[in-house]
């Protein structure tokens, strides 16, 4: 196992085919799914050299926090159905190695155990309900459990069409259950014949009326700071500064909402350039290798997100395998840098790309 897509593949074989599908799936023709990883490879690295890199250090600030290294997890759904400890596991290995795990309002686990598995920081993603006290409920829950921060999902009103989960009738298997959920009623996702049962989940109960004067109401009733995931335009990055949003994550949901979208990389010069450094930028979406941190670090992003290549590690050996996934990203972040002359993240700039 030298790389993670050595994970990717060890891991299908292991999976139940829907929870397979479920996992590996984009929306529709799965376009912006393939572009997310094809646009890293079409951006080539222009190295210096002759900077003494006997020392390369891969520690970085994220606003007021400082972390270990710029790799983060982004939030996925239903981790129980890769592994039985599922979430708990995915926060264990955080700890290893000082990660912030960002936990899916759709955890099989409940929020406070994740929080107590873990040393590193856990922010809580937040999808908005077209109930307001439910909402808020949710809020006040991931605080109390001691998340970090609130991570808003705006790209999400309705779910995408993921087809084959459409073909699968996708179903939560009868051991899991969406544990945050409880209080509000919702163990199970609904069935109904013909439909992703999480499609129809969000048809009914997640808000589509969503503006940023919620967003306004949600950061001043959560008293902790908010993240906005899924900002793809920069006049959407302007505007998150002004509704006092503090930060941004530039995500395309891994390619499973709007396909043909742009690959987050490829938005993030725009982006980058509009927020000028007022916030930091998080990027998520294809991240496979330590030159596609590199490359994103290069164009403006403070630290990247990782989703599947979790869920490859975990399903292939639990907390240990995605201890392994991390391990391999950081070093592999620490031979490029020193391959592209940078012995410190702050070496790291947009001279590193060819032809911007
Ligand atoms: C199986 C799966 C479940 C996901 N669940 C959520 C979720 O619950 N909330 C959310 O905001 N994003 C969710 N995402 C999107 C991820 O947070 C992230 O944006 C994406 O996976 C990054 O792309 P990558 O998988 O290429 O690393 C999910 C992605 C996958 C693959």
């Amino acid at each position: 196992m030298l790389n993670i897509l050595d994970y990717e593949k060890a891991s299908q074989a292991l999976l139940e085919p829907s929870a397979s599908d479920y996992y590996k799936s984009g929306a529709m023709d799965e376009h912006t799914l393939a572009d997310n990883t094809d646009a890293f490879r079409r951006i080539k690295l222009l190295p210096r050299v002759l900077n003494d890199v006997s020392n390369v250090n891969i520690s970085t600030r994220l606003a007021t926090l400082t972390v270990d290294s710029p790799l983060i997890i982004s939030p996925t759904a239903f981790l129980g159905m890769a592994h039985p400890d599922g979430e708990l596991a995915v926060a264990r290995a955080a700890s290893a190695s000082n990660n912030i795990m960002i936990c899916s309002t759709m955890a099989n686990q409940p929020i406070e155990d994740v929080t107590t598995s873990t040393q590193s920081s856990v922010w809580f993603q937040l999808y908005v309900y077209k109930d307001k006290e439910a909402t808020l409920a949710l809020i006040e829950r991931a605080k109390n459990a001691g998340c970090k921060a609130i991570v808003i999902t705006v790209d999400a009103p309705f779910l995408g069409q993921r087809e084959q989960d459409v073909r699968n009738q996708f179903q939560l298997p009868d051991r899991l259950h969406m544990s945050n959920l409880h209080a509000l009623g919702h163990r199970k996702l609904p069935d109904k014949t013909g439909h992703s049962g999480l499609s129809h989940y969000f048809d009914e109960l997640i808000n589509k009326s969503l503006t940023w004067r919620d967003i306004r109401w949600i950061k001043e009733h959560a008293g902790l700071p908010i993240y906005l995931k899924g900002i793809l335009h920069p006049k959407d990055a302007q505007l998150a500064i002004e509704h006092g949003v503090d930060g941004i994550i530039v995500s395309n949901h891994g390619g499973r909402q709007l396909d043909t979208s742009v690959a987050s990389i490829d938005a993030l010069p725009a982006i980058s350039k509009a927020v000028n450094k007022q916030i930091p930028i998080i990027l998520d979406g294809g991240i496979r290798r330590g030159t596609d941190i590199l490359k994103a670090l290069a164009l403006g992003a403070q630290c990247v997100g990782i989703g599947r290549p979790v869920i490859w590690g975990l399903s292939h050996s639990g907390q240990q395998g995605v201890e392994d996934i991390l391990t391999i990203l950081q070093s592999e972040l620490k031979l490029v840098m020193a391959l592209a002359g940078c012995a410190s993240i702050s070496d790291i700039n947009a001279g590193l790309i060819a032809d911007l």
